[in-house]
Protein backbone atom coordinates (compact mmCIF):
# COMPACT_ATOMS: atom_id res chain seq x y z
CA UNK A 1 0.00 0.00 0.00
CA UNK A 2 1.45 3.51 -0.89
CA UNK A 3 0.33 7.02 0.58
CA UNK A 4 0.30 10.09 -1.84
CA UNK A 5 0.80 13.97 -0.34
CA UNK A 6 1.28 17.30 -2.12
CA UNK A 7 3.09 19.82 -1.39
CA UNK A 8 0.51 21.38 0.77
CA UNK A 9 0.04 18.07 2.83
CA UNK A 10 3.73 17.54 3.15
CA UNK A 11 3.52 19.02 6.61
CA UNK A 12 0.86 16.95 8.34
CA UNK A 13 2.08 14.03 6.34
CA UNK A 14 5.32 14.36 7.94
CA UNK A 15 3.94 14.46 11.52
CA UNK A 16 1.94 11.42 10.88
CA UNK A 17 5.34 9.87 9.59
CA UNK A 18 7.00 9.94 12.59
CA UNK A 19 4.13 8.82 14.73
CA UNK A 20 3.80 5.26 12.76
CA UNK A 21 7.56 4.68 12.57
CA UNK A 22 9.16 4.53 16.29
CA UNK A 23 11.66 1.74 16.14
CA UNK A 24 14.13 2.13 13.83
CA UNK A 25 16.48 5.60 14.05
CA UNK A 26 18.02 4.41 10.42
CA UNK A 27 15.93 5.57 6.96
CA UNK A 28 17.09 4.89 3.74
CA UNK A 29 14.91 6.74 0.81
CA UNK A 30 14.70 5.66 -2.52
CA UNK A 31 13.50 7.58 -5.88
CA UNK A 32 14.70 9.17 -8.92
CA UNK A 33 16.97 12.81 -8.87
CA UNK A 34 13.92 14.61 -8.28
CA UNK A 35 11.67 12.39 -7.04
CA UNK A 36 11.45 14.48 -3.76
CA UNK A 37 13.97 12.69 -1.27
CA UNK A 38 15.42 16.10 0.26
CA UNK A 39 12.05 18.01 0.30
CA UNK A 40 10.51 15.10 1.92
CA UNK A 41 13.85 14.95 4.93
CA UNK A 42 13.35 18.74 5.34
CA UNK A 43 9.72 18.01 6.16
CA UNK A 44 10.60 15.32 8.26
CA UNK A 45 13.16 17.94 10.02
CA UNK A 46 11.25 20.28 10.49
CA UNK A 47 8.19 18.53 11.86
CA UNK A 48 10.82 17.14 14.72
CA UNK A 49 11.40 20.66 15.67
CA UNK A 50 14.51 21.35 13.84
CA UNK A 51 14.78 25.12 13.40
CA UNK A 52 17.87 26.36 11.46
CA UNK A 53 17.24 26.40 7.15
CA UNK A 54 18.03 23.58 5.47
CA UNK A 55 19.39 22.66 2.15
CA UNK A 56 20.45 19.44 0.36
CA UNK A 57 23.13 17.74 1.29
CA UNK A 58 24.64 18.21 -2.13
CA UNK A 59 28.46 19.86 -0.74
CA UNK A 60 28.73 18.27 2.13
CA UNK A 61 27.57 14.34 2.62
CA UNK A 62 26.77 15.01 6.04
CA UNK A 63 24.37 17.34 7.58
CA UNK A 64 23.71 17.80 10.99
CA UNK A 65 20.57 19.43 12.55
CA UNK A 66 19.63 19.71 16.53
CA UNK A 67 16.34 19.03 18.22
CA UNK A 68 14.61 19.28 21.07
CA UNK A 69 12.58 16.05 22.64
CA UNK A 70 11.74 15.82 25.83
CA UNK A 71 13.93 18.32 27.15
CA UNK A 72 17.42 17.00 25.55
CA UNK A 73 19.48 18.26 22.71
CA UNK A 74 19.01 15.50 20.04
CA UNK A 75 20.63 15.20 16.55
CA UNK A 76 19.34 14.26 13.26
CA UNK A 77 22.12 13.08 10.55
CA UNK A 78 20.94 13.77 7.06
CA UNK A 79 23.20 12.09 4.50
CA UNK A 80 23.62 12.11 1.03
CA UNK A 81 25.78 9.51 -1.00
CA UNK A 82 25.23 9.94 -4.46
CA UNK A 83 28.75 11.66 -4.77
CA UNK A 84 30.64 8.85 -2.86
CA UNK A 85 32.49 6.47 -4.98
CA UNK A 86 32.27 3.01 -3.02
CA UNK A 87 31.41 1.74 0.55
CA UNK A 88 35.41 2.55 1.43
CA UNK A 89 34.76 6.22 0.62
CA UNK A 90 31.64 6.29 2.39
CA UNK A 91 33.41 4.33 5.50
CA UNK A 92 35.99 6.89 5.61
CA UNK A 93 33.05 9.80 5.25
CA UNK A 94 31.85 9.10 8.83
CA UNK A 95 28.60 7.94 7.54
CA UNK A 96 28.98 4.42 9.72
CA UNK A 97 29.46 6.19 12.79
CA UNK A 98 26.45 8.29 11.86
CA UNK A 99 24.58 5.33 11.52
CA UNK A 100 25.75 3.57 15.06
CA UNK A 101 25.85 6.66 17.07
CA UNK A 102 21.81 6.08 17.89
CA UNK A 103 20.56 9.08 16.17
CA UNK A 104 18.38 9.45 13.63
CA UNK A 105 20.01 8.79 10.19
CA UNK A 106 17.88 9.89 7.01
CA UNK A 107 20.07 8.77 3.80
CA UNK A 108 20.02 9.44 0.26
CA UNK A 109 21.37 7.00 -2.41
CA UNK A 110 21.54 4.14 0.14
CA UNK A 111 22.11 1.65 -2.72
CA UNK A 112 25.71 3.03 -2.87
CA UNK A 113 26.61 1.09 0.27
CA UNK A 114 24.08 -1.83 0.87
CA UNK A 115 26.42 -3.55 3.16
CA UNK A 116 26.53 -1.05 5.18
CA UNK A 117 23.40 -1.25 7.02
CA UNK A 118 21.57 -3.97 8.85
CA UNK A 119 17.49 -5.00 9.22
CA UNK A 120 16.73 -3.03 11.26
CA UNK A 121 16.12 0.09 8.51
CA UNK A 122 13.08 1.80 7.39
CA UNK A 123 12.89 2.05 3.72
CA UNK A 124 11.27 4.76 2.24
CA UNK A 125 10.51 4.67 -1.50
CA UNK A 126 9.29 7.96 -3.24
CA UNK A 127 7.97 8.80 -6.88
CA UNK A 128 6.36 11.56 -8.75
CA UNK A 129 2.58 11.22 -9.44
CA UNK A 130 2.69 14.69 -11.34
CA UNK A 131 4.37 18.17 -10.61
CA UNK A 132 3.44 18.38 -6.99
CA UNK A 133 2.31 14.85 -6.03
CA UNK A 134 4.53 12.61 -4.97
CA UNK A 135 3.65 8.87 -3.69
CA UNK A 136 5.87 7.08 -0.75
CA UNK A 137 5.52 3.27 0.41
CA UNK A 138 7.77 2.77 3.87
CA UNK A 139 8.83 -0.71 4.26
CA UNK A 140 10.17 -2.39 7.86
CA UNK A 141 11.38 -5.71 7.58
CA UNK A 142 8.14 -6.58 9.47
CA UNK A 143 6.05 -5.36 6.55
CA UNK A 144 4.77 -2.12 5.30
CA UNK A 145 4.35 0.60 7.61
CA UNK A 146 2.19 2.96 4.75
CA UNK A 147 -1.26 1.58 6.03
CA UNK A 148 -0.65 2.93 9.44
CA UNK A 149 -0.23 6.38 7.76
N1 LIG B 1 4.71 16.30 -2.89
C1 LIG B 1 6.01 16.60 -3.07
N2 LIG B 1 6.95 16.08 -2.24
C2 LIG B 1 8.25 16.35 -2.43
N3 LIG B 1 8.75 17.16 -3.42
C3 LIG B 1 7.86 17.71 -4.26
C4 LIG B 1 6.46 17.45 -4.12
N4 LIG B 1 5.82 18.11 -5.10
C5 LIG B 1 6.77 18.75 -5.79
N5 LIG B 1 7.99 18.54 -5.32
C6 LIG B 1 9.22 19.14 -5.86
O1 LIG B 1 10.06 18.14 -6.42
C7 LIG B 1 11.41 18.51 -6.26
C8 LIG B 1 12.12 17.40 -5.53
O2 LIG B 1 13.49 17.71 -5.41
P1 LIG B 1 14.41 17.03 -4.33
O3 LIG B 1 15.71 17.78 -4.32
O4 LIG B 1 13.67 16.88 -3.05
O5 LIG B 1 14.62 15.59 -4.99
P2 LIG B 1 15.66 14.43 -4.58
O6 LIG B 1 14.89 13.17 -4.65
O7 LIG B 1 16.31 14.76 -3.29
O8 LIG B 1 16.71 14.47 -5.76
P3 LIG B 1 18.29 14.08 -5.76
O9 LIG B 1 18.37 12.61 -5.99
O10 LIG B 1 18.82 14.84 -6.92
O11 LIG B 1 18.88 14.49 -4.45
C9 LIG B 1 11.45 19.83 -5.49
O12 LIG B 1 11.57 20.87 -6.41
C10 LIG B 1 10.07 19.85 -4.81
O13 LIG B 1 9.58 21.16 -4.59
MG1 LIG C 1 18.27 15.06 -2.73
Amino acid sequence: MTVAFSLDELPSFAHRFWQAVKDTNVFLFYGEMGAGKTTLIEALCAAKGVKERMGSPTFSIINQYAYRENGEEKLIYHIDLYRLKDEEEIIQAGVEDCVYSGAICMIEWPQKAPGLFDNNVANVFIEPIDSTHRRVKIERPGGSMTEQL
